[in-house]
C-alpha cells in the first residue's frame, strides 16, 4: 500500500541543551501512514502527540528528520493538510454555513458550488437545519460537528485530528466517534481518508484505529504500534466484544510502567 505519510527519524527539542527550560519532545520517531489509513497516537500528557502533528501539518519545523506527504517533504501548512483542533477553532462570528464554506471560499470555488458542498458535509455530520446557527448557538458536541464537516469539506488528502472529543461528555463522545469513522469512510467514489489521531483515550484509540502507535513522555518516543483487527463497519456490538476489553487490558498495562505522576 502507498505511504501517504512518512515520519523518518524526526527529533524535536525545545530549548537549548543544557538550558533549564530544554525538552527533548520527540526523540527519533519513525513511522507511516498509509493511504487510506487511520492510525492514532496514543500516550500520556506531554509524550509529544501534539508536537508531532504540528510538525506534519507544517505548523512547526522538527529539529531532526523529515516528514514527508505522497513523498514531497513538508516545508509548511498546506491544503492538502486538515486539522481538526480539540477546541474546535470555529470563527464565532460566522455561521455554521459561513465556517463550512470558508475553506472553499479561499480556494474560489463558486458560491452555489461551496453552498452545495458545505450542506452535504453538513447534514453528513448530523447537522441539516443548523446552517444558519452561530456557534455559540450550539453545544459543543454540534460544534464539533460543525468542525468537522469544514475539515472534511475541504477533502484534504490528509486529516489530523488533536483530541476532538476530548471536551465532549462521554455519551455524546461515543456517538462522534462513529460519526468520524463515516466521514472518513469512502463515499460518492471518493477513496477512505488518511487520518492522524491523537488521543490518550485507549478505548477511543481502539474503536477508530487501523493501527495504534503508542508513545512515552520524556522523551517523547514510540513504545509499539499495535494493529487493531476489528471489522468495519464499527459500532456499539464492536465495544462490548471482548476482544475489545482484552486488547484495552494489554495496552493499558504496556503504558502503565511509563505513566509518571505530573
Ligand atoms: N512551544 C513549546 N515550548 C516548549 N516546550 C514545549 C512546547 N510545546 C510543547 N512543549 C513540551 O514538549 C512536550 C510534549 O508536548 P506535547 O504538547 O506535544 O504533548 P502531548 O502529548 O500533546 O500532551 P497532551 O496530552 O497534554 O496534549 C511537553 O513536555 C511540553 O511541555
Ligand atoms: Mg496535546
Amino acid at each position: 500500500m502507498a505511504v501517504k505519510v512518512g515520519i523518518e527519524r524526526v527529533t524535536k527539542q525545545y530549548g537549548g541543551e543544557g538550558d533549564a527550560h530544554f525538552v527533548l519532545a520527540l526523540d527519533d520517531v519513525s513511522f507511516a501512514l498509509d493511504d487510506g489509513e487511520f492510525v492514532s497516537l496514543l500516550g500520556p500528557s506531554g509524550c509529544g502527540k501534539s508536537t508531532l502533528l504540528h510538525i506534519v501539518a507544517g505548523f512547526e519545523d522538527a529539529t531532526q528528520g523529515t516528514v514527508r506527504v505522497n513523498g514531497k517533504p513538508v516545508a509548511g501548512p498546506g491544503a492538502d493538510r486538515g486539522m481538526v483542533f480539540q477546541d474546535y477553532a470555529l470563527f464565532p462570528w460566522m455561521t455554521v454555513m459561513q465556517n463550512v464554506t470558508f475553506g472553499l471560499r479561499i480556494k474560489n470555488l463558486p458560491q452555489r458550488e461551496c453552498e452545495r458542498i458545505a450542506r452535504e458535509h453538513i447534514a453528513l455530520v448530523g447537522l441539516a437545519g443548523f446552517e444558519n446557527r452561530f456557534p455559540h448557538q450550539l453545544s459543543g458536541g454540534m460544534r464539533q460537528r460543525s468542525a468537522l464537516a469544514r475539515s472534511v469539506a475541504n477533502n484534504p488528502e490528509v486529516l489530523l485530528m488533536d483530541e476532538p472529543l476530548a471536551a465532549i461528555d462521554a455519551l455524546t463522545r461515543n456517538a462522534l466517534q462513529e460519526e468520524i469513522l463515516k466521514v472518513c469512510d469512502a463515499r460518492d467514489g471518493r477513496p477512505r481518508k488518511s487520518v492522524l489521531y491523537v488521543t490518550h483515550s485507549i478505548e477511543e484509540a481502539i474503536f477508530l484505529s487501523d493501527r495504534i502507535v503508542v508513545m512515552t513522555p520524556r522523551p517523547g518516543r514510540i513504545l509499539e504500534v499495535v494493529g487493531v483487527p476489528f471489522a468495519r463497519p464499527r459500532n456499539d456490538a464492536t465495544r462490548l466484544a471482548p476482544e475489545f476489553q482484552q486488547l484495552a487490558g494489554e495496552i493499558w498495562s504496556t503504558l502503565k510502567s511509563h505513566i509518571k505522576p505530573n
